[in-house]
């Protein structure tokens, strides 16, 4: 095996230097997508890291070239430490984002704007105040639109993650799009994936091709496909003379495996190498015992599959285990 001290790389030369560190399986809404019904089961916390063994993680993945972090969930600011998280990752040499549901971004945002943290993700699946509250299972529609306001405000870098499913939201992908007229925000519509307990089907989801089909019907010759970035798992579009932009992720259809540079860290203290991985590399109890964690990252990325977890098309989806989407932390 030819791996670098400095970096980590896989068997197909992919380089990984994006850390996706969840920070709690805890979540204040029960999205239907992402959470089985009857919710997990919560487990003791001393299976799970403390602020320092987060801290020790991110420190040891940022000496081997982890130039980007971003914090997820479950909710990662249900947890009580997670200002004093946010204030000592950002004070590591690495760009640092967040995923969040925006409940409780008010009770943050001083921290966010203190840390230097600029780029924020936040779900919103509708429009409609009934209809994301029954997605959500849950009655935050205002707070949670007050503070998306609120990052936009305060010149945050604002991306909103709507995952389309069939007969729930397919009907407002305009209205998603017509939002960005006067909000400079990245509206992103995600194809629905496959995880633990979510009842998943693709005749519910709506393929990125179907997606763009509709968005061409309403807006013809007004769109501008933009240049895609560096690993970008989306496709990016603006729509002439709006703020904001919007983009369609195809994890499904058209996987952007070939230059993933991700690694996932769950809340457990275990890595993923994909989203889609079925097997887990136990670094949490490793650091524990006081042993070098940094060979069992490398040997963990090194064996990464080069599509999805070994799902090579959309039959296998379903039928390797995974964890729910709230354990993973997308
Ligand atoms: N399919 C696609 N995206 C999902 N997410 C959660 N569950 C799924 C799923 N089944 C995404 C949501 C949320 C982020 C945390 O993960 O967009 O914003
Ligand atoms: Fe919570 Fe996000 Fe999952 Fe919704 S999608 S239940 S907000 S972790």
């Amino acid at each position: 095996m030819e791996i670098s001290e400095k970096n980590i790389s896989d068997q197909f030369g992919r380089i990984h230097d994006y850390l996706r560190i969840s920070l709690t399986e805890r979540c204040n809404l029960r999205c239907f997508y992402c959470m089985p019904e009857e919710g997990i089961a919560l487990r003791p916390k001393s299976q799970f890291m403390t602020k320092e063994e987060v801290i020790r993680m991110a420190e040891t993945f940022v000496s081997l070239g982890i130039k980007k972090i971003r914090l997820t969930g479950g909710e990662p600011l249900v947890r009580n430490d997670a200002k004093e998280i946010i204030d000592a990752l950002s004070g590591l040499p690495v760009e640092l984002a967040i995923t969040t549901n925006g409940i409780l971004v008010n009770k943050y945002i001083d921290t966010f704007i203190s840390s230097g943290l600029k780029s924020v993700n936040v779900s919103l699946d509708s429009l409609q105040r009934d209809k994301l509250n029954s997605i959500t299972r849950r009655n935050y529609f205002d707070t949670i639109i007050s503070n998306i306001r609120l990052l936009i405000k305060n010149n945050f870098h604002v991306k909103l993650n709507a995952v389309i499913i069939r007969g729930v939201n397919d009907d407002e992908i305009v209205d998603f799009i017509e939002f960005t007229k006067d909000n400079n925000v990245h509206f992103r519509f995600i194809e629905f994936m496959p995880f633990d307990g979510n009842k998943w089907d693709w005749s519910k989801g709506l393929s990125y091709k179907e997606i763009l089909d509709m968005v061409k019907l309403k807006y013809r010759n007004n769109l501008t496909r933009m240049e895609d970035r560096k690993n970008d798992t989306s496709r990016n579009f603006r729509v002439h003379g709006y703020k904001g932009t919007f983009a369609i992720i195809s994890s499904v259809t058209n996987p952007f495996c070939g230059t993933c540079n991700r690694i996932r860290l769950t809340a457990d203290g275990k890595i993923k190498n994909c989203l889609f991985s079925d097997s887990e590399t136990d670094l949490l109890s490793a650091m524990r015992r006081e042993e070098d964690i940094i060979p069992m990252i490398q040997e963990t990325v090194w064996h990464k599959k080069s599509m999805r977890g070994g799902m090579n098309s959309i039959e296998d989806f379903g039928k390797q285990k995974n964890r729910s989407m709230v354990a993973i932390g997308g």
